[in-house]
């Protein structure tokens, strides 16, 4: 049995006890900012909240008069900004002091077999609440948030029955006027409880894996319960990269990484390279990191040609072996392309091959030589104007040859030539599209704004504000 359990361990998606590749910190600017936008909400919410009808029944001394409300809606309602602060090491602490809500209705009452009814308003004046939630991660890696403590308190509340006529309900209506504000007070906390446990139930189902393509998928289930300071609460997320088809664990682990917390903005993120490297991984592992090039696919501008006339001054026996022919090149990642991020600057480091083909004249393909080409990318990224903006370039471009069916050849010019053709076709398509700038991605409607990117020992850093658009506030 305990094999069994052990055995099952690995197959959980439970992540505790790895360093986690992503990290958000939220601070207080961000609570506030998520406070404000929650008053808004809380404020609709009220107005549109649908009352369940209270039955119920209240002895009047000759006996028990039963009533209904029913048809109640909230006429008006007062939603002063909550005070909400991180309650270190623990979770949040809400107060609201002086909300109040009014609400119109029906009253129907039956004393054996005398009925009455009437209408009736109802006030509640400056109800003070005191909640406390616990916020902390169940073993699946979600979120999980629990009501701690919670307190509710009525300064006054009045009612007014319209309609009636009957003497037999005058007491009823004297007696339910003084206990509805205790009736009332009971019912708050109980109300936010369930609230917050549908909340829970929520986080619970929450996806922790996401499909980025038809290859990969990314897992981001927490590490570690949140960490929750004075002004901060943080969030560790493992943020690794899968493929869909075979699974597997890289070569290499995630290395622990601080994300230096900006209590300017209201939001932190850290990807550490690992994130990237296993997304390389995954692509590398599944054999996506390969492409076939024919010479239909050179721009009709370059000055090189995917045919073995145009080989001769590099290698020159080839096209006196194979005069005329068309070429193919399978150009794939020799080993895993790894990204490094150094202080201001991105790498990554692509150990590549190219296998070239000739396509004879009935059609079959003989190979004809394999290069190692490895080559090193740097650059630089950041973000203005709302976009991913960059620039890179080929630092380091080395050919030299594998193997060869034709005889060894020297690869130095060949290399010139390629180097030149990429910096002109791949990196010159790249840079285009990083100056004219990648949007940011909006996450359940909210859009970064004021957004700061560095590239740091390991890792890259984001600190921004946010931002809902008033119209999608019903996410929320
Ligand atoms: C709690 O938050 C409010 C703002 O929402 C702030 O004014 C107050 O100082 C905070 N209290 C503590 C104890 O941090
Ligand atoms: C290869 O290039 C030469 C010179 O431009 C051309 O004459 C020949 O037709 C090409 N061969 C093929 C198979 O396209
Ligand atoms: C194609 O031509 C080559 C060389 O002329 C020859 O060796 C090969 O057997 C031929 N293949 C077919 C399928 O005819
Ligand atoms: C380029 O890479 C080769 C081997 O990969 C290395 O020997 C050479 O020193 C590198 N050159 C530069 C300028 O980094």
């Amino acid at each position: 049995m305990l094999l069994f359990l052990i055995l099952l361990l690995p197959c959980t998606n439970h992540a505790f006890g790895l360093n986690p590749a992503i990290k958000a910190v939220l601070a207080s600017k961000g609570l506030k900012y998520g406070t404000h936008i929650g008053t808004d909400w809380m404020h609709e919410k009220i107005l549109s909240m649908k009352v369940p009808d209270v039955t119920g029944g209240v002895y009047i001394g000759f006996g028990t008069v039963k009533y209904v409300l029913d048809g109640i809606s909230v006429s008006s309602c007062d939603v002063p900004e909550p005070s909400v602060n991180f309650s270190e090491g623990s979770g949040l602490k809400i107060v609201i002091n002086g909300l109040s809500i009014a609400v119109r209705g029906n009253w129907h009452t039956t004393f054996g077999i005398i009925t009455d009814g009437g209408s009736f308003d109802l006030a509640v004046f400056n109800l003070d609440l005191t909640l406390l939630v616990d916020i902390g991660s169940d073993d699946k890696g979600h979120m999980s948030i629990l009501s701690k403590y919670c307190s509710a308190r009525i300064n006054s509340a009045t009612i007014n029955f319209h309609g009636g006529a009957s003497w037999i309900f005058q007491p009823f209506v004297d007696c339910f006027k003084s206990r509805i504000k205790a009736l009332i007070e009971e019912k708050i906390c109980p109300l936010v409880d369930q609230h917050v446990a549908d909340l829970e139930q929520y986080l619970t189902e929450l996806q922790v894996s996401f499909q980025i393509d038809p290859i990969v998928v990314l897992d981001v289930p927490l590490t570690n319960a949140p960490l929750i300071s004075s002004s901060s609460l943080g969030l560790d997320l493992k943020g690794e990269f899968y493929s869909i088809k075979s699974p597997k664990e890289p070569p290499f682990e995630a290395k622990a990484f601080d994300l230096p917390k900006d209590d300017g903005f209201m939001l932190s993120l850290g990807l550490s390279e690992f994130s990237f490297n296993s997304a390389s991984y995954a692509y590398f592992d599944t054999g996506h990191l390969h492409i076939t090039v024919t010479d239909e696919m050179i721009p009709p501008t370059s000055p090189l040609r995917l045919n073995t006339s145009y080989f001769g001054p590099f290698i020159p026996q080839l096209p006196k072996l194979f005069p005329n022919m068309l070429m193919l090149l399978e150009v794939y990642a020799r080993e895993i392309p790894m990204f490094s991020f150094l202080p201001g600057e991105v790498t990554l480091d692509f150990p590549g091959a190219v296998k070239a083909l000739a396509i004879l004249p009935n059609r079959t393909l003989t190979p004809l030589f394999k290069l190692n080409a490895d080559s090193l990318f740097s650059g630089k990224v950041y973000i203005s104007e709302g976009k991913l903006k960059g620039l890179m370039e080929l630092k380091n471009f080395t050919l030299t040859l594998a193997s060869s069916e034709i005889g060894t050849f020297q690869t130095a010019a060949l290399e010139k030539g390629v180097n030149m053709l990429m910096k002109i076709s791949v990196l010159s398509v790249l840079n285009a599209k990083l100056k004219e700038g990648i949007a940011l991605p909006t996450i359940r409607s909210l859009n970064f704004v004021n957004s700061v990117l560095k590239v740091q020992q390991g890792f890259l850093s984001i600190a921004s504000d946010l931002e809902v658009p008033y119209p999608k506030r019903e996410y929320f």
